[in-house]
């Protein structure tokens, strides 16, 4: 393998991930044959409409994903990324959007879990937020810990604002290199990532199974599962 960019201490890297790099854990993409929207339509499970017609199969979703969390860990993939924040320090940002807890557990700090969180979830009365292993699952619909409402998955669903989006674009100004990693690059704002930092001069650098849709922003582009890929890139990218 070899890479065009090298790295020093006065880089600053952005990376964006998305459900691919957590592939090779075990956890399902979304748009892969046999993915999660094949299964169940986006509309029922991943949407406030959908939670609002029918909560306890939102929930059922959510549970079920929530329990996998426990059986799974995370990859090389996400452990190349935690050596890379280890080199960097403070300038390094990982914006996942995924739910899963794989980055945090493979050791990332800086971390900007945009669509939010399985481990987390919040009432729809009081908005007050609790861990997911401190409430009742047993509930078909767990019920708020302070007040009489219903909890639902602290999961950022189509039509709503995805978290820390003044926190990314900061993050895109000050970067020396934005990496995207296994995503496909069809939703919305986290695919708008990659054309920021091109206006911004920004180099850019993707690894992705297949050709990503916004493949053509994407200067260098290793094609390859991010587990394989990822531990000889940044071992090159960080060489002294
Ligand atoms: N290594 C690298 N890339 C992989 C691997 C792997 N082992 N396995 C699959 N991929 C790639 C696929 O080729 C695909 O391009 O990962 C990408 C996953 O794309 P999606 O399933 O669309 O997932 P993602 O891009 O994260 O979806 C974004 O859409 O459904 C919403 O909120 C949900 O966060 C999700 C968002």
């Amino acid at each position: 393998m070899k890479t065009n960019y090298s790295l020093n201490k006065d880089d600053f890297v952005v990376v964006l991930t998305g459900a691919g790099i957590s592939a090779e854990s075990g956890i399902k993409t979304f748009r892969d044959s046999d993915g999660l929207w094949e299964n169940h339509p986006v509309e029922e499970v991943a949407t406030p409409q959908g939670y609002r017609a029918n909560p306890k199969l939102v929930w059922e979703f959510y549970k079920q994903r929530y329990n996998q969390l426990s059986e799974v860990e995370p990859n090389p993939g996400h452990f190349a990324l935690a050596k890379l924040e280890e080199f960097l320090g403070e300038r390094f940002c990982l914006i996942t959007q995924n739910v899963d807890d794989l980055h945090r557990r493979a050791g990332t700090k800086n971390l900007l879990e945009m669509h939010g969180q399985l481990t987390s979830c919040f009432c729809t009365k009081c908005n007050e937020h609790f861990a997911v292993k401190d409430i009742d699952l047993d509930k078909d619909i767990p019920p708020c810990l302070s007040c009489d409402g219903l909890l639902r998955p602290d999961i950022v669903w189509f039509g709503e604002m995805p978290y820390f989006m003044d926190q990314i674009d900061e993050a895109l100004r000050k970067a020396t290199l934005f990496m995207t990693i296994g995503t496909s690059g069809q939703v919305y704002p986290a695919a708008q990532f990659l054309l920021l930092a091109r206006s911004y001069g920004i180099r850019t650098l993707g690894v992705n199974l297949t050709e990503p849709e916004n493949r053509s922003f994407i200067e260098e582009f290793h094609r390859g599962k991010s587990g394989e890929v990822l531990p000889e890139l940044i071992d090159l990218l960080i060489k002294e």
